[in-house]
């Protein structure tokens, strides 16, 4: 949800919520507060009553009382001059807070007050129907005053022997307002703590799905700040917010990527300055211990003086031939080694070429094959030094790593419609499974012993293989171990002519 949808949401739910809760509040507290009122008055039967009615409609106090009152009086008149029964009447009714009053031919003969009531009493003679001219009795009718205080109610009836009688039911209303103005109180309360909580609540439900994630990104600022980049930052929403938390999560990676790369950049330079020192070293310790040799005067006949010379010698041949390994190696690294592209016909560059590299096998006392299968001409562009060097590389390793009594170097070229295919394949000692992924890596020489006696830098194949791919070619290795090696490459055709 959008931070936006969200605050559209927050706005309703701020309204509706208090809404309701305030309206259930309002039902609950009406009726709390009209069982209040039930224990303090006896009231009519408040179910039926709209809300809030028992404040309003005063009237409706006392109901019950008086009507039962009234048809007594009808019924057994005399009872309301019976001190004990009026008591009993009254001792009941005073637990409603009302009480009565009874008069007998307009004097009070009976007063259920527990109070001074003086002012009441007083009060009678201008509520009494019968007495008063102004206000003409209507048949055994009920009247009311309530000031704010009491409520008064009359009914008149006739005893047996023939005087009149009025009984006043007195109701103290004093609770009744008392009670009306802590529900008024009770619901302004109530609405002001549904407004605010209600207001904090969705609040902070808000603003903690927009804090928790901002929070979150200051905490990984933090620890990029401080260089720990080995944390997530997970989008919990599907917000603005969370947007924000993806793209910071994604730079995050991005960096630690570099900064890795970095570390392994610098990995690679100090491994390459310990193999060049080793290297170097080792041909430089014998050439000084030579040396050493020849001014100690070990070396004290010629025969031995020119063993020590031409071993110095040797030793400063692979010397030189390891630095100029490395110094084509670091300009190819550094893509400093200039590439002269000519277009040519690769069939015929081979066939040239081979008939140079089949007197150097036969030199060193192998058989020499060259087989083309391409039919017609080859077209490609190539840098023909450095595929030279590529080659020479390869079968220079052939002859560097034969084993057997017998060698045998074939050199095989083919072509599919898109590229030309070299194979220079050998019967030597082969290079084990383990080391097959590594030959092409610089330095890598599947005899780790430095000092091994084929010399070498480590260095061919890796040149070989940053060559080819300058020429957008690919260089692969297959091989068994004893039984022999196969070099092949591959490099673009241009177009081919038949
Ligand atoms: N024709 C081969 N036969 C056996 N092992 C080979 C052959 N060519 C390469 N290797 C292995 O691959 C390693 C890497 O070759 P290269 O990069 O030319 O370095 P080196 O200077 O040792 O010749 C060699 O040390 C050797 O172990
Ligand atoms: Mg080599």
């Amino acid at each position: 949800m959008s931070i936006k949808t969200k605050l559209v949401f927050s706005n309703i739910a701020m309204c509706l919520i208090p809404l309701i809760l305030c309206l259930i509040t309002l039902f609950g507290l009406n009726n709390l507060y009209s069982r209040k009122l039930k224990s303090y008055y006896e009231v009519e039967d408040m179910k039926k009553k709209p809300l809030l009615n028992p404040y309003i409609e005063l009237k409706s106090i006392n109901i019950r009382p008086f009507k039962e009152l009234q048809s007594e009086s009808e019924a057994i008149p005399d009872n309301f001059e019976d001190k004990k029964v009026l008591k009993t009447i009254n001792e009941a009714l005073l637990k409603k807070n009302t009480y009565i009053i009874v008069e007998k031919s307009g004097n009070v003969v009976f007063n259920g007050s527990k109070k001074n009531n003086k002012d009441i009493i007083s009060k009678l003679d201008d509520l009494n129907y019968s007495r008063n001219a102004d206000r003409p009795e209507p048949p055994r009718t009920e009247s009311i005053s309530d000031d704010s205080e009491t409520l008064i109610r009359q009914f008149t009836f006739i005893f047996s022997d023939g005087s009149s009688g009025n009984v006043f039911l007195v109701a103290d209303t004093s609770k009744l307002s008392q009670l009306a103005t802590e529900f008024i109180i009770s619901i302004i309360i109530a609405i002001i703590a549904i407004i605010s909580l209600t207001g904090g609540f969705i609040t902070f439900l808000v603003s903690r799905s927009i804090l928790i994630p901002l929070n979150q990104l200051k905490i990984g600022t933090e620890k990029i700040k401080h260089g720990n980049l080995d944390f997530k930052v997970r989008a919990e929403s599907s917000d603005e917010i969370g947007e924000l938390c993806d793209a910071f999560d994604s730079m995050r990676k991005k960096l630690k990527e570099s900064v890795e790369l970095q570390a392994q950049y610098e990995n690679n330079r100090k491994e390459l300055i310990s193999n060049i020192s080793h290297d170097l070293k080792t041909p430089i310790t014998s050439i000084k211990g030579y040396i050493e040799g020849i001014r100690d005067g070990v070396a004290d006949t010629p025969e031995k003086m020119e063993k020590y010379v031409n071993t110095i010698y040797n030793k400063t041949q692979s010397m030189n031939y390891l630095i100029e390994e490395l110094l084509t190696y670091s300009k190819l690294d550094l893509k400093k080694l200039p590439f002269y592209f000519i277009d040519m016909d690769f069939v015929s560059y081979m066939n040239d070429l081979m008939e140079e590299f089949k007197f150097d096998v036969e030199k060193n006392n192998m058989e020499f094959s060259y087989d083309n299968h391409i039919k017609g001409k080859a077209n490609v562009r190539i840098d023909v030094q450095n595929i030279n060097r590529v080659i020479s590389n390869i079968i220079s390793n052939s002859i560097k790593y034969m084993d057997k009594e017998h060698g045998k170097i074939s050199v095989e070229v083919d072509s599919n419609n898109e590229e030309v295919l070299v194979g220079i394949k050998d019967n030597g000692m082969g290079i084990s499974e383990e080391a097959l992924p590594y030959v092409f890596d610089r330095f890598y020489r599947e005899d780790f012993s430095r000092n091994t006696s084929k010399g070498g830098s480590g260095l061919g194949l890796a040149i070989c293989k940053k060559i080819i791919e300058e020429h957008g070619g690919s260089i692969w290795a297959k091989s068994q171990k004893g039984h022999g090696t196969e070099i092949w490459f591959s490099i673009k055709l241009k177009n081919r002519i038949n």
